[in-house]
């Protein structure tokens, strides 16, 4: 616990009913500084004691004795407001921030526990859609910030892999595919069978028997379906992979729902145990009518398994194999029903861990700027977004920094995180308008803003030029511009633990917009380097732990923080 929220937990503690923990999750920060630093709302209290909160904050105010670190209590409202000594304050914050370093803002809350992320998990032979760079974007997120609370976790790329349509894709490639020209296909090509397929297909309908013939081959492993297959698979992940160098997205694990086929049946005849399974229209269902839900397919008429069906034997081969905490599924909010579905299935199959199941769902992103979208059709190429991001940056510092060494590393850096940090700084389930002059604004709530803030302190540091240490004198950083940097600062750990409870790296995002609008006002009113040696020192050490927080922050969500810009 934070060492002020205990001390105000103590002095709460022996003059009301409440438990330690009770406290503890009600103390706010009050919104402006003027009001105080910490406050505890009494409306808890109110009920208990059948009295208004505002006379309860008022007699507690005058029962409550502050002692070091707290220097003053007063009532406000429905509120008891507690102000802290700010030198002991900045102390205790900016001594930890420099000891810690790179690992201030983690702790060991979530060791010994495992979370399973699956996220992005693109179709194969298709290319990677917007949804699939946001889902791997946030899932990223995801990841580290759970791995910031000593988490182990396991990032799996469940590929779409299986499925009626390889079947579609094996006949077209067999009628129409160019075998000379094999080993350059690409993703694109496949694509264009596809389209030949079901072109093809209106005009003879026969096609779509061959198709479905061959994905029963292909299920029953027949050699030729599965070499097309594997060839197919090896083009996707080829090119999905170098989106994820791109963006530095990492899997411990590529299990694609392939790989869930010979424990189908299995999974089927659990269902089928418990009594869950029945013949609707000549498919297997679970009937979910009493949850309100449409029946959750197993398996088609032609004796073809679905999503559905792999996704409850992905579920149970997790759970084997990992013994997981929590499971989460990063996909976009369209597949609401389909996890509804698929967890209230597990519920009834008697798994109590179907309620540690989470889907982690997002919004659509959708372009101001029609231009990207017409290189094909509607489709958005992802490689083609993120070069143009890097290019338009390249441009930028050729204009504002024109003598940068490497400017090539540095637009890739910036113009990566760009794109990163425009996808995570919205709250996950609204939708985002992609417009390139606010995601690359260096003055906007945008990642190149952070980027160079955080270039900007390292500027500051090297222009010091000397060691940064902890034997300043604090009570030169009282101000209030400073001191709502500090108090900024110390929030960090407890803003990755809210953002990990809400599975929301969008707080992140904010958090770090609030830390570059509180260092440029402090850095507005204040001079840090002068010619007095001391305040100029414990300026210097501010800086320092602000450029540290920023970096932690960025790392976090997966963006870089260059040194210069
Ligand atoms: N392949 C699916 C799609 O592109 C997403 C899979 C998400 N993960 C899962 N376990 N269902 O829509």
């Amino acid at each position: 616990m934070d060492y002020f929220i205990k001390s105000i937990v103590s002095l709460l503690k022996e003059k009301t009913d409440l438990r330690e923990d009770e406290i503890e999750k009600r103390i706010e920060i009050p919104p402006v500084l003027k009001m105080g630093d910490y406050a505890f709302p009494c409306y808890t209290l109110s009920k208990i004691l059948k009295k208004p909160p505002n006379s309860i904050a008022e007699e507690l105010t005058k029962i409550l004795h502050p002692v070091s670190p707290i220097t003053g209590i007063r009532a406000i409202g429905p509120y008891v407001n507690f102000f802290v000594d700010r030198s002991i304050f900045s102390e205790r914050a900016l001594k930890k921030i420099h000891e810690e370093k790179d690992s201030y803002g983690s702790d060991d809350t979530g060791s010994g526990k495992t979370i399973v992320i699956d996220y992005s998990s693109p179709n194969i032979a298709k290319h990677l859609a917007v949804h699939h760079l946001r889902s791997a974007v946030i899932g990223n997120a995801i990841y580290h910030i759970y791995k910031a609370l000593g988490y182990s976790c396991v990032g799996i790329n469940h590929l779409g892999d299986w499925g009626t349509q390889f079947g579609q894709l094996i006949v077209a490639y067999r009628r129409w595919g160019d075998e000379s020209t094999r080993k350059t296909y690409t993703v694109t090509d496949l694509n264009s069978l596809y389209v030949k397929f079901h072109q093809e297909a209106e005009k003879n309908p026969a096609l779509e028997d061959e198709a479905r013939e061959w994905f029963k081959k292909l299920e029953a492993g027949d050699p030729e379906a599965r070499t097309l297959w594997q060839h197919f698979k090896d083009i996707s992940l080829k090119e999905f992979q170098k989106l994820y160098d791109m963006l530095e997205v990492h899997f411990d694990a590529y299990i694609g729902e392939s790989f869930y086929n010979t424990m189908v049946e299995d999974t089927i005849r659990r269902i089928k145990e418990k009594g869950l399974a029945k013949i609707s229209e000549e498919a297997l269902i679970v009937d979910l009518e009493p949850y309100n839900m449409p029946p959750c397919l197993l398996r088609k008429k032609d004796d073809a398994t679905l999503y559905a069906t792999r996704d409850i034997a992905a579920a149970e081969y997790r759970m084997r194999t990992y013994n997981f905490d929590k499971m989460t599924y990063v996909v976009g909010s369209e597949q609401k029903l389909h996890f509804k579905q698929i967890f209230k299935v597990l519920e009834l199959m008697g798994y109590d861990w179907a309620s540690r199941c989470v889907h982690i769902d997002f919004g659509l992103m959708k372009f101001k700027d029609g231009k990207m979208s017409t290189r094909k059709g509607k489709v958005v190429l992802l490689e083609d977004l993120l070069i143009e991001a890097i290019e338009r940056i390249r441009k930028i510092i050729e204009e504002k920094n024109p003598l940068l060494e490497d400017k090539d590393a540095v637009a890739k850096e910036v113009g990566i995180g760009a794109i990163i940090f425009a996808d995570l700084s919205t709250k996950r389930n609204k939708d985002i308008v992609f417009d390139w002059d606010t995601v690359l604004n260096f003055e906007g709530e945008t990642g190149p803003y952070v980027q160079y803030t955080h270039a900007r302190l390292c500027s500051i540091l090297r222009k010091y030029n000397q060691p940064v240490t902890g034997e300043v004198n604090y009570e030169l950083l009282k101000e209030d511009e400073t001191f709502r940097l500090i108090k900024n600062l110390w929030q960090f750990p407890s803003v990755i633990q809210r953002a990990a409870e809400s599975y929301e790296p969008s707080l992140l995002c904010n958090y770090l917009i609030d830390v570059c609008g509180n260092l440029n006002r402090f850095y507005n009113t204040y001079r840090v380097l002068s010619d007095v040696e001391e305040l100029t020192k414990a300026r210097v050490f501010l800086v320092d732990a602000t450029r540290q927080v920023i970096k932690n922050g960025l790392n976090i969500i997966g963006i870089h923080s260059p040194d210069r810009m």
